[in-house]
C-alpha cells in the first residue's frame, strides 16, 4: 500500500516524512542526510510547542533584523550560535582529545590574521594602559616532550574589556596582540595587561535575546591563543580567570575546567627586578598540551 507521504500529501502526523521523502533526489548525500535530520528535530520542536502563527512570524522578524546587523565586521548569526551553546557544540564534536591533551574553546571574533611576530618576552600592551602581567608556560607533546618553534597568536582585551579592532583610532593597532615561537625546551612567554571581563557585542537582536532570556551578556575574563606546529593538530583555546564574578556564567559557554589559569600578584623586590615591569605585576603561569595528527 503506498504510504502518504509518498503521496506528498502533508499531515501533522506525517510532516517531516513528507519533506524527507521530497529530499530524496538531493545529488549530495551528507545535504540529503543533515536537511531530513533537521526538518526531523524542527518538525518535532514545533509540535511540542503548538507554535502558534505569530510565534513563528515573530521568530522571521527575529532571523530577519540577525541578518540585518551582519556586515563585514558583524556576524550576528555566529553570535546567535554562541548564546545558544551550539558553537561549543561544534567544537566539541571536532574537537575530542586524548587525556592530558590541552582542550580548546570558541575562537571569537575578535581575531586578526597577520599580527607581527615579536621576541620571546615582548610587552603586547602598545598603550602602557592597565594592570601589567607576564604570562609563561611550556608547549609539550602528549609523552611530555617540549614542542620547539609552535606558533602562538595571542590576543585579549584592554582592561575596559574591548579588543583595539572595537577601538579603532582610540587603541593602537595590534594592541594586545602578538604572534611567538617556542625555544628549543618549548617555552613561551609575554607580556600584556590583566584581563577584564567584558560584553560580547549586545546591541542586536541577540542582545535582545539575552535580556528577553534573563540572560547577561558577559564573558569572563581570558586571553585567546591559538597554538600550531607542523605535525600537530591546530589547538584553538583561551586561559580564564577563575575569580572573575562571571566565570560560570559566560555567555558563550567557553568555559572548562582544564582552562583556568592562576594569577599570582608578584610584589617581591627580586622578582619584579628580572621582570621588566617597574612594579608589582600578575604572573600566570600555564602549560599546554598539543596532540600530534
Ligand atoms: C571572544 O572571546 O572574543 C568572543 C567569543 C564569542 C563571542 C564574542 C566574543
Ligand atoms: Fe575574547
Amino acid at each position: 500500500m503506498i504510504k502518504d507521504y509518498e503521496q506528498g500529501y502533508f499531515s501533522e502526523q506525517n510532516s517531516a516524512e513528507v519533506v524527507a521523502a521530497r529530499n530524496a533526489g538531493a545529488k549530495d548525500e551528507r545535504l540529503r542526510e543533515c536537511v531530513n535530520i533537521l526538518v526531523k528535530h524542527v518538525h518535532a520542536a514545533i509540535k511540542e510547542m503548538e507554535l502558534t502563527q505569530e510565534e513563528w512570524f515573530k521568530t522571521i522578524l527575529f532571523l530577519t533584523e540577525t541578518g540585518h546587523m551582519c556586515n563585514d565586521w558583524r556576524q550576528e548569526f555566529i553570535l546567535l550560535s554562541d548564546v545558544m551553546g551550539v558553537s561549543m557544540l561544534v567544537d566539541a564534536i571536532n574537537n575530542r582529545k586524548p587525556s592530558g591533551a590541552s582542550e580548546s574553546t570558541v575562537l571569537g571574533p575578535f581575531h586578526v590574521a597577520e599580527v607581527p611576530e615579536l621576541p620571546m618576552g615582548a610587552n603586547i600592551c602598545l598603550d602602557g594602559k592597565g594592570e601589567p602581567m607576564m604570562v609563561r608556560g611550556r608547549i609539550l607533546d602528549t609523552s611530555g616532550n617540549p614542542i620547539e618553534g609552535v606558533k602562538i597568536d595571542v590576543w585579549q582585551a584592554n582592561d575596559e574589556g574591548f579588543y583595539d579592532v572595537q577601538q579603532k583610532g582610540i587603541q593602537p593597532d595590534y594592541n594586545l596582540r602578538g604572534v611567538f615561537r617556542t625555544a628549543a625546551d618549548g617555552s613561551y612567554c609575554f607580556r600584556g595587561v590583566k584581563p577584564k571581563y567584558y560584553p560580547i557585542p549586545d546591541d542586536g537582536p541577540v542582545g535582545k535575546l539575552l535580556g528577553a532570556l534573563g540572560r547577561h551578556p558577559y564573558r569572563p575574563a581570558h586571553f585567546h591563543y591559538i597554538l600550531q606546529a607542523d605535525g600537530f593538530e591546530t589547538l584553538i583555546t583561551h586561559i580564564f580567570d577563575p575569580d572573575d564574578p562571571y566565570i560560570n556564567s559566560d555567555a558563550v559557554f567557553g568555559v572548562k575546567e582544564s582552562l583556568m589559569a592562576k594569577f599570582q600578584l608578584i610584589e617581591k623586590p627580586d622578582q619584579i627586578a628580572t621582570s621588566g615591569f617597574d612594579g608589582p605585576y600578575h604572573l600566570v603561569e600555564h602549560d599546554f598540551v598539543l596532540v600530534r595528527e
